[in-house]
């Protein structure tokens, strides 16, 4: 390989690199465990309480702080910047100003913080103290914590107060916590807000698709999960409905129950084929929007349009030429598991180790979720059909799988579902049309709608968590329960090698360094949690010895040294 790079290419690549630190460096950390029963600290609530006020709450009269300051520092191209460009000196000015004012804010108050900030950078206070106010009301309920009561009110039966159940950035609202959740009415979704929102996200997709594959993709497969529509209003849904180039129309009792299709001079693009992986927990609590996401694939498939611009007819025709299909099997893209049962199972046997090759992973992930959500010849709705065949065909024309992450506390190695999930569905791909589809992930969360690949995202999320003393000295805080998290990660990191192959070899080359080649911190976790320390090692070796990284002789002889037995060990490991 040649690092002889020009001028130009360098500047390209150092442009490129800087607005990579700046992403990182941007990104809301959780530096600890929640602790049931106890309110935050005031550093992190500093934290959350800079990204609150970096959005506009036009429902509470709040303009987002940073847009106010670029504003007063007569920066007009804010909004432009962060969309385009993580790193740049105005960016970083205008974030350095509203985090400063909210340092300013948890210190001294709002007019306090709200003066200082006039006199930085020309915010007038009648703008800036909608957005206090706000920050306020969200730090005292921060600082108040009722939930071990409202456990033991719940334990004797008793009433506990309703509240929505989302992100705290994404609706204040949610707070305090310790209340009952209450979820949306499914009618209800996608909001018009999620459905606007949808289209940018959808787009970002296809235009990403597209520039790395120069056409789209002829089938998308999403993953569709209950809470986190309840948490955006539907914008998982709303983004299938866009894919498809449908929007949804709404009845007489205000319910969304029908589709309407947008025209292709609107659209401007082909109808792309969607393949919808949907949890247990949606279909129990979105049944209405099962039944519309199942309508919205049935209208496009029935639109009289050229194949060429209309992916799904296309596919589907060809599917009912290829083998006889019937139109009702041909078009069933709703899978979920079979009625009363959750989950995909996947992570399990991941987390296990009780799997011989890759492919298992995807068999499983088609033998759970391949009941089909549909209807029948005479229009009848099936609920939870086992399909494993359709699946499969539908599965079959797939070139790029997706799910939105819609929360910044929890991403894809914090939990093992997004691997189960999105890993399972991909892994699904792979061994049925033996190609690896293209794999993205978007946070509907940030203000620029951003698009990453699942390996972009793996490094992210390595280098802003597992691999960040910011984020692990804040697990460490938890004792043992830390160690575990720490392992859990990386165990988490590691259904990204079995399901998806999106793990680069660094990351368990900087995972063994930081937790265990560094002697200090290995004895640290050592004393805090030794089952922990050695579920992390094996789970190195394990890496190594399914080819996703090859360590150096020195590192794998220490690693192997701090097993005792290796092959023993690791055995012992695996059946346990
Ligand atoms: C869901 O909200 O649908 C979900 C939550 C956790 C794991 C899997 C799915
Ligand atoms: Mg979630």
């Amino acid at each position: 390989m040649s690092f002889k790079l020009n001028s130009v290419e360098r500047d390209t690549r150092v442009l490129q690199l800087s607005e990579e630190l700046a992403e990182i460096e941007q990104r809301l950390i959780p530096t600890g465990l929640h602790v049931f029963g106890r309110a935050a600290e005031l550093q992190e609530k500093a934290d959350l309480l800079r990204m609150v006020a970096s959005f506009d709450r036009p429902e509470q009269g709040a303009r987002a702080l940073t847009s106010l300051v670029a504003e007063g520092l007569k920066i007009d191209s804010y909004d432009q910047l962060v969309r385009e460009t993580p790193g740049s000196e105005v960016r970083e000015l205008v974030d350095g100003i509203v985090g400063d004012a909210v340092r300013r804010f948890c210190e001294t108050g709002a007019e306090a913080a709200a003066s200082w900030l006039h006199s930085r950078a020309g915010v007038s206070p009648a703008e800036s103290l909608p957005a206090f106010s706000i920050l306020k009301q969200i730090a005292a309920e921060l600082n108040s914590n009722t939930e071990i009561e409202s456990l033991l009110r719940g334990l004797r039966g008793e009433y506990i107060t309703p509240g929505p159940g989302a992100d705290i950035v994404q609706n204040p609202l949610v707070l305090p916590t310790g209340r009952n959740t209450h979820a949306v009415n499914p009618y209800a979704v996608p909001s018009q807000v999620a459905f606007a929102r949808a289209r940018l996200t959808a787009e970002a997709l296809l235009r990403r698709y597209k520039d790395e594959h120069g056409r789209y993709p002829r089938a998308l497969a999403l993953v569709l999960w209950g809470l986190d529509n309840i948490k955006t209003q539907g914008e998982g849904v709303a983004q299938a409905l866009w894919l498809l180039g449908v929007r949804p129309i709404r009845d007489a009792l205000n319910r969304a129950t029908d589709v309407e299709v947008i025209s292709l001079e609107e659209l401007q693009r082909p109808r792309i084929d969607v393949v919808m992986t949907v949890s247990g927990i949606f279909r129990d609590l979105f049944s209405p929007t099962m039944v519309l996401l199942d309508k919205a694939v049935r209208r496009v498939a029935e639109l009289d349009e050229p194949p060429d611009v209309n992916y799904v007819r296309h596919n589907i025709s060809e599917k009912m030429q290829e083998n006889g299909s019937e139109f009702d099997d041909a078009v069933a893209r709703v899978f979920s598991n079979a009625p009363g049962n959750y989950g995909t199972n996947v992570n399990f046997m991941v987390l296990d180790s009780q799997w011989e090759s890759e492919e298992t992973l995807g068999d499983l992930f088609v033998t759970r979720k391949c009941f089909a959500y549909t209807r029948d010849s005479q229009g009848k709705t099936v609920e939870g059909r086992e399909a494993p065949q359709l699946m499969a065909d539908a599965l079959s024309r797939v070139e790029a799988t997706y799910q939105n992450l819609d929360s910044f506390e929890i991403g894809i190695t914090d939990v093992d579902h997004y691997f189960e999930y999105l890993g399972g569905v991909s892994r699904a791909v792979e061994t049925i049309t033996k190609s690896r589809p293209a794999i993205y992930l978007s946070d509907s969360l940030s203000p620029q709608t951003k698009i990453r690949s699942l390996e972009e995202t793996v490094r992210l999320e390595s280098r802003s968590k597992t691999l960040n003393p910011k984020w692990y000295e804040g697990m460490l805080k938890h004792g043992f329960r830390g160690v575990a998290e720490i392992e859990n990660h990386v165990a988490n990191t590691f259904g990204w090698s079995a399901t998806a192959d999106a793990v680069d070899p660094w990351i368990y080359a900087e995972i063994s360094k930081t937790f265990l080649l560094d002697p200090i911190m290995f004895q640290r976790l050592q004393e805090l949690n030794p089952h922990s320390v050695s579920s992390l090692t094996n789970r190195l070796l394990e890496a190594h010895n399914r080819g996703y990284w090859n360590p150096d002789e020195d590192v794998l002889e220490k690693l192997n040294e701090l097993v005792g037995s290796p092959v023993v060990e690791l055995e012992r490991a695996r059946q346990s």
